[in-house]
């Protein structure tokens, strides 16, 4: 069985979850269980980043020791994927056990390659980013890009990461692997970065203690990102000598990254080196997306325009919030979050299509069949539009593009309610035409429930029961499941309230 593992990045637990987050872990979480139905083995991962400087600092603001303050909010990411119904297998939190190793070894290795070293640093450091910044990349007056905040000067004896003697290797590499990194244009960002030239980077730091200490120096804790990177490999076993753990680590590795864009270069520029530094075989992909915006800039902790994910599910019902987060936003592309647009989406394709499909279908099934659904046609005027929206929505997600994805699979609701206002058969007497009619409209909407179950698994679940059949819509198997002609026919169909009430 092709195995396939999907990280997401480990999410900073110096706030609670926002809109951010959730976006890639939905995303994440959609695709991982695209790959489930297409029958690979999947390994889907998130957790917390929860070292370094900056969260030092969130738990003396808020008058904790760094544990209690991590203790505290990690768990609230824990508890906010389970409300958004993510099917991760596993969650990482840097501060377990596992993860030191893990850390301790690939740093070793690094060492030992003879790639990390001491030396002297001087330089601007955004604590947000936890990163130092040369003069011409930073704005007018010292203030970091990304956080418009203005940056710290620090000067330490550190160890180095000697990045700049890979800039060749990367560039071979990337040329021998061409579309690892997805969106095309997030690729070429990267390849810009390596070719723009190289700055070795610190990896340990002795101003504070909240972290990792390198093995062969107990001076100095890591420096968080080399920590952070780690726990796509910690995870799954790497640094363990428990042979169950490395059996797990050869299982899944290679990973495939989910990513934002403020973290290209950590990811498409820094892991690879390290990991070619280290004698490991480099990841598998990588995909970038954009921002969410609200108000026209990051949605951020540090700019103070978060949303709550939770108050939305409160309001749209979690599919309700997942559906408009996978389909009003082109990944890889910024995309603003509004009210206005959550609540159109939610009337006009879910309200409007999907949630009236089924309503529609339910309550002529029920008057004309006696509510029981008839078997599809196998020559149906629906049978085309079906194949394509399969072809359309394997092909976008293969490419992780989610709202494609969607528009191709809500493609077929559409030809579904626009073939039952061509047929009227709430106006037909019962009998065979209205049978063939209503068999055809429910094996559109056995489709429509596999093809959308990734992006509203709960949703689709309940389209698969209401139409009479048994099992888990998400254990069904693609790209069989999604031919034409797999609803059983004499099945019962119930109505029910509606899925989604209009706003
Ligand atoms: O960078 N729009 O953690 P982080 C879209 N701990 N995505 C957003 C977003 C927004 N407004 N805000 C955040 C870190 N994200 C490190 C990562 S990985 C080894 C270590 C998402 O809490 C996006 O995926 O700042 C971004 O890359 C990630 O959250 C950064 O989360
Ligand atoms: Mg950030």
């Amino acid at each position: 069985m092709t195995s396939y593992y999907l990280t997401t990045p480990i999410y900073y637990v110096n706030a609670r979850p926002h809109l951010g987050h959730a976006y890639t872990t939905i995303i994440g979480d959609a695709l991982a269980r695209w790959h489930r139905l297409l029958g690979e083995d999947v390994h889907f991962l998130t957790g917390t980043d929860e070292h370094g400087l900056k969260i030092q600092q969130a738990a003396e603001a808020a008058g904790k020791t760094p544990q209690e303050f991590v203790d505290e909010i990690a768990p609230q990411f824990q508890d906010a994927w389970q409300r958004l119904n993510i099917s991760n297998d596993d969650f990482i939190r840097t501060t377990e056990v596992r993860h030191r190793i893990g850390v301790q070894e690939l740093l070793q290795r690094c060492y030992d390659a003879g790639d990390i070293e001491l030396d002297v640093y001087a330089g601007k450091y955004c604590v947000a980013c936890e990163e130092y910044y040369a003069d011409d990349e930073l704005l007018e007056g010292d203030l970091c890009p990304i956080h418009k905040r203005p940056v710290e000067y620090f000067e330490e004896e550190n160890y180095f990461f000697r990045l700049s003697r890979f800039q060749d290797r990367l560039l071979d590499w990337y040329a021998a692997h061409p579309g690892a990194i997805v969106p095309e244009f997030r690729g070429n960002e990267a390849l810009g970065l390596i070719r723009s030239g190289l700055r070795d980077f610190s990896v340990s730091r002795t101003s504070l203690q909240w972290g990792i200490p390198l093995p062969w120096d107990d001076k100095h804790v890591a420096y968080v990102w080399f920590d952070a990177l780690a726990n796509y490999m910690t995870a799954v076993g790497f640094g363990s000598d428990d042979p169950a753990d490395q059996a797990s680590f050869e299982k899944w590795w290679p990973a495939r990254h989910l990513i934002g864009k403020d973290i290209i270069r950590h990811h498409c520029v820094y892991w690879p080196a390290m990991l070619l530094s280290a004698g490991i075989e480099l990841p598998a992909g990588w995909a970038v997306g954009g921002w969410l915006l609200s108000g026209g800039e990051k949605m951020s902790k540090t700019s103070g325009n978060v949303v709550n994910p939770l108050d939305l599910i409160d309001e749209f019902g979690v599919d309700g919030f997942r559906y408009y987060v996978l389909a009003d936003t082109t990944y890889g592309q910024d995309g603003d979050f509004t009210y206005e647009g959550l609540t159109s989406r939610y009337n006009s394709d879910l309200a409007n299509n999907l949630g009236n499909l089924l309503s529609r279908v339910a309550t002529v099934v029920g008057k004309k069949c006696d509510g029981v659904g008839p078997a599809p046609r196998a020559d149906s005027p629906l049978a085309d539009a079906a194949a394509s929206a399969w072809d359309g929505t394997a092909a976008a997600w293969a490419e992780v593009q989610p709202n494609r994805a969607l528009e191709a699979t809500w493609s077929l609701i559409r030809a579904t309610n626009a073939y039952l206002e061509a047929n009227e058969p709430w106006k037909a007497e019962p009998g065979p035409a209205v049978d063939a009619v209503m068999g055809d409209a429910l094996e559109a909407l056995r489709i429509v429930a596999i093809l959308a179950s990734p992006a509203v698994p709960a949703t689709s679940q309940h389209v698969w029961e209401r139409i009479g059949l048994t099992g888990q819509v998400g254990d069904q198997r693609l790209p069989d499941a999604a031919r034409w002609g797999g609803y059983p026919g004499g099945v019962s169909v119930v109505k029910g309230d509606p899925l989604f009430p209009r706003k």
